[in-house]
């Protein structure tokens, strides 16, 4: 038998090479190949022969609604779609220290009132995360703990028991001895991965899998294992800052894009019940370059502060730095306000950030940005009780975005009084007689007219 020839996998991508390169050309991560002595992939003799004939189904039939378990944390539940459905795999990426063990030790605890569950910690002693449970308040919740990370050790202990719930906190410590390579590279982390998710559709308990994001190559990263699990959840948040964002990425029993909002307190993580409220609680009113942003997180609104400032440069290439937004889409805007509105930001450093650690990817928000920035330039502040939205397009029209009833409500909700809005959108769409004054735009060049300085 020809001796099995070693390959050499990306810990990134997973992409696989024939030798060691110090770039992956797939994902273009460096330092990321190791080399791997590879199972046989393709069982041999296979001939279809000795096979079952598989039975198929039609389309129509009568699914019954899933029954769902309940963490009792309920920006969690929401984010899986309303609870856990048994036999389901739900990866939790994060950075490292982000609170993604402190999170799935809450949800544990919040679970174990009505299932068993099984905590099994491959990076913490026992003690530890005992300790992690006294801070918590938790220490005498009905929680199964264990710290373990050999694969067939923990197959062995949840085969014959009685959890209903199984946190492998982290998937990157566990380790099978069938395989050569060390713990937490993609052949051992895939491997542990589908042995456990196998075992979870078997029995019917619900597995959480911890996945540490990574930054350098040697371990894997959580992205390996997304096709393979049912649910993709990452946890993310400034480490500067006490919020911290549960997005969905992935979820075949709920919407994608859902958000939970929590906040890093002394005992655990606490939910944040009105993000909104939070996310504007330490803006200060009628200061030039603040403009508030009616956005969509998922289904659910939320108001974020937009902070812009322009200030003369001396540099050659003057700076734009951009935190919580994209760079590409500050520039189009620039570009917009110059070739459309003629207001040339060219000899300026732009600063763009959105206050308390929150991303926005929308384009919803490109309205927002450019009514922070022109405020910037001229010193003429946003209303503050004033809220924006609408995507810009190149030729500087000013277009409808999503769910703008929601945005608007949720502004009433707080208390804004007015809003601006694309003009495309319908009358019948905004609330009609609701507390909003609606100042509809159909082109940023509305926009700098109202911040012009002086009457
Ligand atoms: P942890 O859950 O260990 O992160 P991860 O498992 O994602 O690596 O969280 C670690 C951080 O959270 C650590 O810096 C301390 C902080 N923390 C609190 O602020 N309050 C708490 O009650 C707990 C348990 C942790
Ligand atoms: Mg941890």
């Amino acid at each position: 038998m020809a001796k099995p020839s070693s390959r050499f996998v990306c810990q990134q991508c997973g992409a696989v090479t024939t030798r060691w390169v110090g770039k992956c050309e797939s994902c273009g991560e460096w330092n990321a190949i190791i080399e791997e002595i590879p199972r046989d992939e393709v069982p041999k003799g296979l001939s279809g022969k000795s096979g079952r004939k598989i039975e198929f189904f039609g389309l129509e039939g009568t699914a019954r609604p899933l029954p769902r378990m309940l963490t009792g944390i309920a920006e969690l539940d929401r984010v899986c779609g309303g609870g856990l459905v048994a036999g389901s795999a739900l990866l939790v990426g994060g950075d490292p220290g982000i609170g993604k063990s402190t999170l799935l030790l809450q949800a544990a605890a919040g679970l174990s009132a009505e299932a068993g569950v099984a905590y099994i910690s491959g990076e913490e002693a026992v003690d530890q995360v005992r300790m992690r449970a006294a801070r918590l308040g938790l220490a005498k919740a009905k929680v199964a703990l264990a710290a373990a990370t050999s694969l067939r050790d923990i197959v062995a202990s949840l085969d014959g028991g009685d959890a209903r719930v199984v946190v492998i906190d982290s998937i990157q410590t566990v380790y099978a001895d069938t395989i050569d390579s060390a713990p937490g590279t993609v052949g051992q982390v895939r491997a542990c991965a589908a042995e456990l998710i196998r075992l979870a559709k078997r029995r019917g308990f619900v597995l959480f899998l911890v996945g540490h994001v990574t930054k350098e190559g040697m371990i894997a990263g959580p992205r390996v294992l997304e096709h393979m699990v049912d649910t993709v959840l990452y946890f993310e948040g400034d480490r500067g800052h006490q919020f911290r964002i549960l997005r969905a990425v992935k979820n075949r029993f709920g919407a994608t894009d859902e958000i939970g909002v929590f906040e890093m307190t002394d005992r655990g993580l606490a939910e944040v019940a009105n993000p909104s409220a939070l996310f504007l609680a330490e803006r200060r009113g009628n200061v030039s370059g603040s403009c508030v942003y009616a956005g969509l997180e998922g289904t659910r609104p939320m108001l974020v502060e937009i902070q812009a400032l322009v200030a003369p440069s001396t540099l050659a290439s003057p700076r734009r730095a951009v935190v919580g937004w994209d760079s590409a889409r500050l520039s189009m805007v620039l570009a917009v306000l110059d070739a459309r509105c003629g207001l040339a930001l060219s000899g300026n450093d732009v600063y763009l950030n959105v206050a308390g650690g929150l991303r926005v990817t929308e384009p919803a928000a490109d309205l927002a940005v450019a009514a922070a920035l022109v405020s910037s330039a001229s010193d003429v502040p946003v209303p503050a009780d004033m809220v924006v939205f609408g995507e810009v397009g190149l030729s500087g029209e000013v277009r409808a975005v999503a769910q703008a009833d929601n945005r608007l409500k949720e502004a009433a909700k707080l208390g804004f009084a007015q809003a601006m809005v694309p003009a495309s959108l319908r009358k019948a769409k905004t609330p009609a007689g609701g507390p909003l004054a609606i100042r509809s735009v159909g082109h940023v060049q509305d926009v700098v007219g109202l911040f012009r300085r002086g009457p």
